[in-house]
């Protein structure tokens, strides 16, 4: 195993992800752990990775590290902040560059090294730093450097090293090559964990934490929530209740699949809140979107807290914080502008007197995927196109109503079937329908219809912050319309919706 003491860098859990990639467990701990600490709970240390960060070495009040670890004889890896720390406590010095270096960098490899293994003498970094050494640490060889910084550095005797530059970002050409050198070459680690790995020591530390108490868990029937509850009750079985907050705002027969799935299958206990009625009447006469996500998100909050305070006994509330979630909310700072504002199903309740279960916190989506196909959860559930907590509540664009709402399920699931149909769910990102406040004329048989228009959207991005159109074949698009307007009574027009994200966004309201 290899721990990574963290400094607080943007970029520490994917140090973590990059080691995990290469099978070994790896896991992000608090800087000021001491060594003491460390022997104890770690016996089977391989290494140790300290991350970046955004302080200055220098500051009153950086952090710092136990200066014992430097006497464990454990292989070290300083990155950006830790390179800094390990030059700032070995007799070296850190100073604020006149340049500071961001971006793509040329590094120069000056003195072959385990660590640069198969990496050419000139290869790109990613460089992120406004400090650099001006004085080398005691003892300690320089191994490359940039045009603006000594860039890596090795002690002499000891496997200890540290790089400016962030290895663990994809910019950096032979990044993983170096990480993989550290892992293997220098801290001689094992190929040893995959995700049955993961999986058995979760259930294992979920068992410990809770013991016989028992845990409440809002299921959404969304990949992060399903998977948390199926690794919980793996690990403790009926001591896992889950609440299923039916909003009515939900896909075609969604809530139906949700209790067969996990009740059925699974055999979980599921409670299923069929709430329906309380969303459309908090909903009604309510046109504008952020209204319409607040009173959502507020009713969801309400109806889950009553639900689960009549779980006397629980103790713990399990969440599928998965870890963009966690670095989204510290990220949410008072200057950054809501342009809308999320409401994800599961969310805390305030007043609630839990303590948190986040088995998912560390994971990356699509290592929560493998998880998840890992328990037994069929795989078309794990690859679903994400669903907005609101749900159709921002799909039937203006006022909410359930007539809308069935028509609107009718044609979104005409529309997804064609795709899997046809093979292409899985080439997009993200589809749907939207329903629209407004109705045209149309003729059908000899008859003048009136009825809704509705809008087909199917995106492609990576992240789903910025997104493309999906190029559908015009044949293709023409079979979903011909079958929506055959099939869905009121609905008369259909309209594909040709805008990227930005300047629209994925979602319509
Ligand atoms: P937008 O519409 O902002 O959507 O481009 C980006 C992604 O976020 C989803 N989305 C939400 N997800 N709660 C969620 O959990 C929400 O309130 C919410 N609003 C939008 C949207 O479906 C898309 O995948």
């Amino acid at each position: 195993q290899i721990i990574i003491l963290d400094y607080g860098s943007q970029y520490t859990q994917l140090l973590a992800r990059r080691v995990r990639d290469l099978h070994v467990l790896a896991e992000v701990v608090p800087h000021n752990l001491s060594a003491e600490e460390i022997k104890k709970e770690y016996p089977n240390l391989k290494g140790i990775i300290l991350s970046g960060g955004p302080a200055s070495v220098y500051d009153d009040d950086a952090y710092t590290v136990d200066t014992k670890i430097f006497d464990m004889n454990l292989p070290i890896l300083g990155v950006c902040y830790g390179l800094q720390l390990i030059t700032h406590l070995n007799g070296g010095k850190v100073e604020k560059a006149d340049k500071q270096e961001f971006g793509k960098a040329h590094l120069i490899i000056d003195e072959p090294s385990d660590l640069f293994l198969d990496v050419p003498k000139d290869s790109l970094v990613w460089m992120s730093h406004a400090d650099h050494i001006t004085k080398m640490p005691t003892d300690y060889i320089q191994l490359a450097h940039s045009d603006n910084s000594i860039s890596a550095i090795k002690h002499q005797d000891k496997d200890i090293y540290g790089i400016q530059f962030h290895g663990e970002v994809t910019h950096s050409e032979y990044g993983v090559q170096m990480i993989k050198n550290f892992v293997f070459n220098i801290c001689q680690a094992k190929e040893d964990w995959f995700m049955a790995e993961f999986i058995k020591d979760s259930v294992k530390s979920i068992k410990e934490t809770v013991g016989d108490d028992q845990v409440i868990l809002g299921l959404s029937g969304g990949v992060d929530s399903s998977v948390t509850a199926a690794l919980i009750n793996q690990a403790i079985g009926k001591q896992l209740t889950c609440i299923f907050v039916d909003t009515g705002l939900l896909r075609l027969n969604e809530g139906d699949k949700v209790m067969k799935l996990y009740h059925d299958n699974f055999d979980m206990n599921v409670i299923r809140v069929n709430a329906e009625d309380e969303f459309l009447d908090a909903l009604k006469g309510v046109e504008e979107p952020e209204a319409k996500r607040k009173i959502i998100g507020k009713l969801f909050t309400d109806i889950f807290a009553r639900e689960a305070k009549k779980f006397k006994n629980a103790k713990f509330l399990a969440q599928g914080t998965i870890y963009p979630d966690v670095i989204e909310s510290s990220r949410q700072g008072s200057t950054s502008k809501v342009i809308k504002s999320h409401h994800n199903v599961g969310g805390l309740p305030e007043d609630l007197n839990f303590t948190l279960l986040e088995p998912l916190r560390e994971l990356f989506k699509d290592e929560v995927r493998r998880v998840g196909l890992e328990l037994g959860i069929p795989k078309n559930m794990i690859y679903r196109h994400p669903f907005p907590g609101p749900g159709l509540g921002i799909r039937v664009i203006g006022e909410v109503t359930k007539e809308k709402c069935d028509i609107l399920r009718q044609a979104d699931d005409i529309f997804i079937s064609m795709l899997e149909e046809r093979d292409l769910y899985d080439k997009v990102s993200q589809a749907f329908v939207t329903l629209l406040p407004v109705k045209t004329v149309g003729v059908m048989g000899d008859n003048r219809t009136y009825e809704y228009v509705c809008a087909l959207r199917s995106v492609n991005t990576i992240d789903f912050m910025t997104a493309t159109i999906s190029h559908f074949e015009w044949s293709f698009l023409e079979e979903v319309v011909n079958r929506i307007i055959n099939e869905v009574s009121g609905i008369n027009r259909v309209t594909y919706d040709i805008t990227s994200k930005p300047p629209g966004t994925i979602e319509w309201e």
